[in-house]
């Protein structure tokens, strides 16, 4: 599958196939498509704990659960605890000396005591500042974001989910002082059709784009519009005709009743 089809077919997949358990491999691509992804200074604060449903005590389990994700959790057959720690930010003084032996770093005979006079010294002044959200989470939406591509890639569904009960969690879980949870990722084979229900709707391409100044649209072009839909990136808007009957159907199999919207 081209990276563009790839694109197009990911959406949040809420309803999984709760008997068809993940091949650990496949888990191990989405992991490994996490790590390659860039990180400012090359820090890559970018963790993970997969739980897999069939092998976990009920404790973690029941941290799992959230008011806006009960019925996800429960089918899900894996779940990755996306996380962030910030001790990684301690290390940047490393990254950075190795980035700049691998030759992605600078340039010139003197790139390596600028490196120790100027730009560590600047880091690290800086440093408490780095640990607080913002740049890092970036990074790590990033690799999250590679991670589902992959797994769309290897005919899985996931859906992201927030989690109130991120302190509960991090106990439960018993991740170090210095994590800071993200989000839930839930993993399974889809027992929807791989449409999903259609392509989400999405804001106008104007309204969210701009060039070279505020308020000036960035201009969309129409061949380009045509040349992705004929691959595979825009697919028939939501909602298909047959959606509704399709989320009866799956309240039934998938024994969901009285789960509503959650
Ligand atoms: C960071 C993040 C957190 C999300 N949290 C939830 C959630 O708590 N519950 C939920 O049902 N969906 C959650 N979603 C899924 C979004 O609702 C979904 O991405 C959105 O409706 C657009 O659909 P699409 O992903 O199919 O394009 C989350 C998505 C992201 C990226």
């Amino acid at each position: 599958m081209q990276l563009r089809e790839v694109v197009g077919r990911r959406r949040s997949v809420r309803f999984l196939r709760p008997y068809q358990p993940v091949e650990m491999e496949k888990i191990q691509r989405m992991l490994e498509a996490a790590r390659l992804a860039s990180h400012w200074g090359n820090v890559q604060s970018l963790r993970a704990v997969v739980v897999i449903r069939e092998q976990v005590p009920s404790d973690v389990l029941e941290a799992l659960f959230a008011p806006v994700a009960g019925f996800q959790i429960k089918l899900a057959p894996v779940v990755i605890v996306w996380y962030l720690d910030t001790a990684a930010v301690d290390e940047q003084g490393d990254r950075l000396r190795e980035l700049l032996a691998a030759g992605a770093l600078g340039f010139g005979p003197k790139k390596s005591e600028a490196l120790e006079e100027k730009l560590i010294p600047f880091f690290d002044s800086i440093r408490e500042g780095l640990k607080q959200p913002g740049l890092g989470e970036v990074d790590c939406g990033q690799g999250i974001a590679q991670a589902t591509l992959m797994a769309f890639e290897q005919g899985l569904g996931t859906c992201c989910l927030g989690t109130p009960k991120a302190q509960e969690l991090k106990g439960t879980l018993g991740l170090p002082d210095t994590a800071r949870v993200l989000l839930l990722q839930t993993v399974g084979y889809p027992a929807e059709s791989p449409e999903a229900g259609g392509q989400r709707p999405r804001q106008p391409f104007e309204k969210l784009f701009h060039l070279n100044r505020f308020g000036n649209p960035f201009p969309r072009s129409d061949d380009v519009v045509e040349e992705l839909t004929e691959d595979g990136m825009f697919t028939a808007p939501a909602p298909q005709p047959y959606r509704e009957a399709e989320l009866d159907y799956l309240k039934e199999a998938l024994g969901l009743k009285g789960h509503g919207l959650f």
